[in-house]
């Protein structure tokens, strides 16, 4: 089987990137970031103590996650439960580092994810993607762009669903989640040494996909 990998820090655009190349390629695409939102749901359906360790290693040996296709979207369940329209809410986006840096919930999600891969060709999309997940891969991109305009694209996509939301908020929590990413211990945001850097501060959507397509060997 075929796949794509495509790693970043949060609010790069990979998600869009990653869908709109999955449909060039005539391919679906996985966004991992949901596996560990539908996990911090079911957690806090079963009021896990997200300050303990412990209490979410437990959790997590009665979470099972999975995902279906729907229509070519990507509809992700734990514990049988499609939890698709409950993954980006504020609380969620606080909660989800938590989660990720267990060393046994990553074990388990990066299995499945593997798994997947192995099924079918795809386009995944995450943090440790071309580092960790598939290694093997020979179609690695690693999308970067300046906090500020991540915060910038992130701003004007929540206004444009016509949320209140502040700017240095926004900037704020992107700062903390790429700390949290690139310094926790187990699968940090990592650029794998064979991927391919793609700056996207200068560049739009259809400008990346054309990019990262250019170079993807099937
Ligand atoms: O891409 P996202 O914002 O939906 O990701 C949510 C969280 O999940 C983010 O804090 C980092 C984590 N994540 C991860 O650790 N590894 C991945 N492959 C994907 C996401």
């Amino acid at each position: 089987m075929l796949s794509v990998a495509i790693d970043g820090p949060a609010g790069v655009g990979k998600s869009t990137v990653s869908k709109l190349l999955a449909k060039k390629l005539g391919w679906n695409c996985l966004d991992t970031g949901a596996l560990y939102r539908a996990f911090t749901v079911k957690c806090l359906e079963l009021n896990v103590d997200f300050e303990s360790d412990i209490s979410i290693v437990e959790a997590s040996k009665k979470i099972k996650i999975f995902v279906k296709y729907i229509g070519g979207t990507q509809h992700t369940f734990a514990n049988g439960k499609d939890m698709t329209s409950f993954l980006r809410t504020e609380q969620v986006d606080k909660l989800v580092p938590i989660i990720s840096k267990v060393k046994e919930v990553r074990q388990s999600i990066v299995k499945l994810q593997r798994e997947i891969a192995t099924q079918e060709n795809v386009v995944v999309e995450g943090r440790d993607i071309g580092s960790v997940v598939l290694k093997d891969s020979v179609n690695k991109f690693f999308l970067t762009a300046s906090p500020e305009i991540r915060a910038k694209r992130r701003f004007d996509e929540r206004t444009a669903k016509g949320e209140k939301v502040d700017f240095l908020t926004i900037l704020t929590d992107i700062s903390k989640r790429d700390k949290l990413d690139t310094e926790r211990k187990t699968s940090p945001l990592l650029q794998a040494k064979d991927a391919i850097l793609v700056d996207t501060d200068n560049l739009s959507i259809e400008q990346v996909v054309e990019k990262i397509f250019e170079n993807v060997k099937v």
